[in-house]
C-alpha cells in the first residue's frame, strides 16, 4: 500500500489534438466564413489560450483579468468580443491598448452598459458595439440567461428606447446584435431554431437601425457532455447545419451580416481528462463509496451549480487484466466526504482497488479547473497538464 506522500496528486490532462479536432468540427458545421472565437470563461489556462491563438479567430472575454491574459499570451491580431457586466471595470487604458492590437467588439448588455460603451467612444477607442438581445428560445435549456429583466441582454422594446435617445454618433458605432443562445442546447441542430427566435425579436427593433447592421454574434452554448465516459458519448450530428443557418439568415430579410460564434465548452470540454487517486473506500456499507483526492470545488463547481441536481460524473480505472471479480457500483466523494462533495459514480471490482489506485473521468476540460470555488473546502486550483500532440 502506498504511503500518503506517494499518492499521485489529482490533475486534469488536456490533449491539444482534441482542441484541434473541436475547432475543425465547429468550422465544418458552422457557416463558411463565420468567425470562431474561444470563450475564456470555459478554461483560461495560458497554454490553452496560446494554442487557440493559432487556430481560432479570436476570444470572448468578460473581465479585466481575462483581458490581462489576452495581453500576455495573444501576440497576433485577433477579434476580441467583450461580454458580460464585469467588463465595465476594465480601465480605459487597457481598452485603448487592446483596440490598438485587436478588432474590439463590445456587447452592450443593458442601458447602463450602453453608457459605458458611449464613454469608450468618447475616448476615441476603435470599437464596434453589438446590442445583446434578450429573447425566448423555443428549446429547453439548463438555464437561460437573457430573460426580460436580466442584466444580460435587452428586449427589442428596451433597445428601441435606447435608440430613440442615443446620440447619432454612438448609434452608428453599433453594428449588430449579440444573441448568446443560452447555457447549453442539447443538440447542435437546435441552433437554427434558436436563431429563428432571435431573429423574430430583431424584427421588433427599429427597422431604420436594423437596416444598418452588418454583424451577428450567435454566441456559444453548443453541446458538450460533462464527466461522461468518452466511449459512451453520443456524437451530436449536425447534419447540414451551416446550410440551415444560412437559410434562416437569408429568409430573415436582414442586411448581409457576418457571423461570429464564441464557443467555450464545445472547444475544451472533451479535451480534458481528470486523473485522481483513491484515498479511502468502503465496499461493505449499504451504499458503497470511495473517496478521492479532489472535490467538487476543483472539478465540478459550475457543473453542480448549473445543473442543480446531483452530479453524475462517471469515474473509471484501468482494471488489472485477467481478474474477473464481481463489480460494485459505488458513489464517489471528494476529500471532505460530505454530501456536498459527492461527485458521481464508479463501477469497480473491490479486490482490485487499494489506496492510491488511479481513477479517471473524461470530459472535464470546461468550467472545471476554472470554476474552482475559491476557498471552498480550502482546495487549491487543480494541477493542469497540457499534452501537446
Ligand atoms: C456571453 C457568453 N459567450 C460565450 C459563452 C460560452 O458558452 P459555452 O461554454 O456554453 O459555449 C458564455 C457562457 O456562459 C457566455 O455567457
Amino acid at each position: 500500500m502506498p504511503s500518503v506522500n506517494s499518492i499521485t496528486g489529482a490533475y486534469i490532462e488536456y490533449k491539444t489534438e482534441k482542441l484541434n479536432d473541436n475547432v475543425n468540427y465547429l468550422r465544418t458545421v458552422l457557416p463558411y466564413n463565420s468567425q470562431l472565437l474561444y470563450s475564456l470563461k470555459a478554461n483560461n489556462n495560458p497554454e490553452i489560450i496560446k494554442f487557440f491563438c493559432d487556430t481560432v479567430d479570436g476570444f470572448d472575454i468578460a473581465s479585466k483579468e481575462e483581458l490581462a491574459l489576452i495581453s500576455s499570451y495573444v501576440g497576433k491580431k485577433r477579434t476580441l468580443c467583450l461580454t458580460g457586466n464585469e467588463k465595465i471595470s476594465i480601465p480605459m487604458s487597457a481598452l485603448l491598448d487592446a483596440a490598438s492590437k485587436h478588432n474590439l467588439i463590445y456587447s452592450i448588455e443593458s442601458p447602463n452598459d450602453f453608457l459605458f460603451f458611449c464613454k469608450i467612444i468618447e475616448h476615441d477607442i476603435d470599437v464596434q458595439g453589438l446590442f445583446r438581445l434578450s429573447y425566448f428560445p423555443s428549446v429547453r435549456y439548463g438555464i437561460f440567461n437573457g430573460l426580460p429583466d436580466s442584466p444580460f441582454g435587452m428586449t427589442a422594446e428596451t433597445i428601441n428606447t435606447l435608440l430613440s435617445r442615443a446620440h447619432p454618433g454612438a448609434k452608428q458605432r453599433v453594428v449588430g446584435f449579440h444573441l448568446y443562445i443560452g447555457s447549453q442546447i442539447s443538440d447542435m441542430n437546435q441552433l437554427s431554431e434558436t436563431l429563428r427566435c432571435a431573429i423574430e425579436e430583431i424584427k421588433r427593433v427599429d427597422p431604420e437601425f436594423v437596416a444598418q447592421i452588418n454583424m451577428l454574434n450567435v454566441g456559444g452554448g453548443f453541446p458538450a457532455p460533462y464527466g461522461q465516459k468518452m466511449n459512451q458519448q453520443v456524437i451530436t450530428s449536425a447534419f447540414k447545419l451551416s446550410e440551415e443557418l444560412e437559410k434562416v439568415i437569408n429568409e430573415s430579410n436582414l442586411p448581409p451580416v457576418s457571423l461570429i460564434f464564441e464557443s467555450g465548452r464545445a472547444l475544451t470540454g472533451n479535451a480534458g481528462r481528470l486523473s485522481c487517486s483513491v484515498l479511502d473506500y468502503n465496499f461493505n456499507s449499504a451504499s458503497p463509496y470511495i473517496v478521492i483526492n479532489c472535490g467538487i470545488a476543483q472539478i465540478a463547481g459550475l457543473y453542480m451549480l448549473r445543473r442543480i441536481k446531483e452530479p453524475d460524473l462517471e469515474f473509471y480505472y484501468d482494471a488489472p487484466k485477467g481478474i474477473h471479480t464481481a463489480t460494485v457500483r459505488c458513489r464517489v466523494y471528494g476529500p471532505s466526504c460530505t454530501a456536498l462533495d459527492m461527485l458521481g459514480y464508479a463501477t469497480l471490482s473491490p479486490d482490485t482497488i487499494s489506496i492510491g489506485t488511479l481513477l479517471h473521468c473524461d470530459n472535464l476540460g470546461a468550467y472545471c479547473s476554472n470554476a474552482s470555488l475559491n476557498g471552498f473546502h480550502g482546495k487549491t486550483k487543480i494541477r493542469e497538464i497540457i499534452n501537446l500532440e
